[in-house]
């Protein structure tokens, strides 16, 4: 979002915050999703961080692996073409197994496989390996290689493609955004600090437009019935809804009883795809509930089970 600095500071950000998210409600969006360049802006818009994005760097030559650390193999070079024909598929798959992972269009990868120099920041081409169950692309820049995807479906894909990576000699640092909080990657070195985390900030804000919508469309990792009062200043999200969910789905309707559990907008966006703890919101005044072994349980039921990645920038 950008404002002309002639005409700043009279309204129009939230004007267009206000017509796109009716645009949205009258299409039947039940989520708004974005990235920021400011941390400031947003919340009072509804939207809570979801996701985060996270560097890390990677000493290369102190990365050992642990002896008995899976050896599946199954990984090769390829080429552009087969790229294209390939991918696609592997990311469909990895997103309908990842919290938070954004698709990409046909038109995407297109973008991304074109390579332009522009995109390539003073990087080489971008060098491809692919595994039937996992890809990674990345460029090396003065001895650092810069991973630009990592995408495994399977903890094999995942182990035979880090153990390609980590034998690359003469890299010194593999830098990537790939690395999430749980990646089982630190447990199979013989010395995790060959993992540097170099920044951690925001990354998917998210803001709920259609509560019941949003929390059915999810899974739960223990059964959960629980009234909520959402409260959305601006309309879309607010009401009070009884979801009853579980490992297998999730139900949540409007309701009159009483609430359990009250929230504001942004906690309930930040909640929507299971990486932030509401025990965490809560402990911050965003979320409230009489009974704390009510809200213990819906801490539990709602966290995901992996952190959820957007894996695509947008
Ligand atoms: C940020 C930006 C889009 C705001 O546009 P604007 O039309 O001046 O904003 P508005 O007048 O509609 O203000 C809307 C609200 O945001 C607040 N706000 C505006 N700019 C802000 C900023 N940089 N930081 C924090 N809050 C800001 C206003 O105080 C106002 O709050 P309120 O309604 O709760 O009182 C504009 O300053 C801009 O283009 N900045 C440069 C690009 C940028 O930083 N984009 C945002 C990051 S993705």
């Amino acid at each position: 979002m950008s404002v002309a600095a002639t005409h700043r500071r009279r309204g129009i950000l939230r004007a267009m915050m206000g017509e796109l998210h009716g645009r949205y409600a009258g299409a039947g969006t039940p989520l708004a999703l974005l990235t920021a360049s400011a941390g400031g802006i947003y919340d009072r818009f509804g939207y809570g961080v979801a996701t985060l994005d996270r560097w890390v760097e990677i000493d290369r030559p102190r990365a050992v692996l642990r002896p008995g650390t899976p050896d599946p193999r199954g990984v090769r070079f390829a080429d552009t073409e087969e790229v294209a024909q390939r991918v696609p598929d592997i990311h469909r798959r990895w997103c309908a197994g990842r919290p938070g992972a954004v698709s990409r269009s046909d038109r995407w990868w297109e973008l991304v496989l074109l390579d332009r120099p522009h995109q390539r920041r003073g990087g080489t081409a971008r060098f491809h390996l692919l595994h039937e169950d996992g890809y990674v692309g990345y460029r090396m820049d003065s001895g650092v290689c810069r991973i630009a995807d990592f995408f495994a479906v399977t903890d094999e894909a995942h182990a035979a493609l880090w153990r390609v990576l980590l034998a690359m000699d003469p890299v010194s640092t593999i830098a990537t955004r790939a690395v999430t909080d749980d990646d089982p990657l630190r447990w199979m070195l013989t010395d995790a600090r060959a993992i540097r985390t170099t920044s951690v900030a925001d990354d998917v804000w998210a803001r709920v437009l259609d509560t019941p919508a949003v929390l059915a469309a999810r899974r739960y990792a223990v059964e959960i019935d629980v009234v909520l009062q959402v409260h959305d200043p601006d309309g879309y999200a607010g009401g009070r809804f009884r979801l009853r969910g579980g490992p297998d789905g999730a139900v949540c309707e409007p309701t009159d009883a009483a609430a359990d559990v009250h929230t504001d907008v942004p906690a309930l966006g930040a909640l929507a795809l299971g990486g932030v703890r509401a025990h965490t919101t809560a402990r911050a005044g965003r979320i409230t509930a009489d009974d704390p072994a009510l809200l213990r349980r819906f801490d539990a039921a709602c966290r995901a089970d992996r952190e959820p990645y957007a894996g695509t920038s947008f």
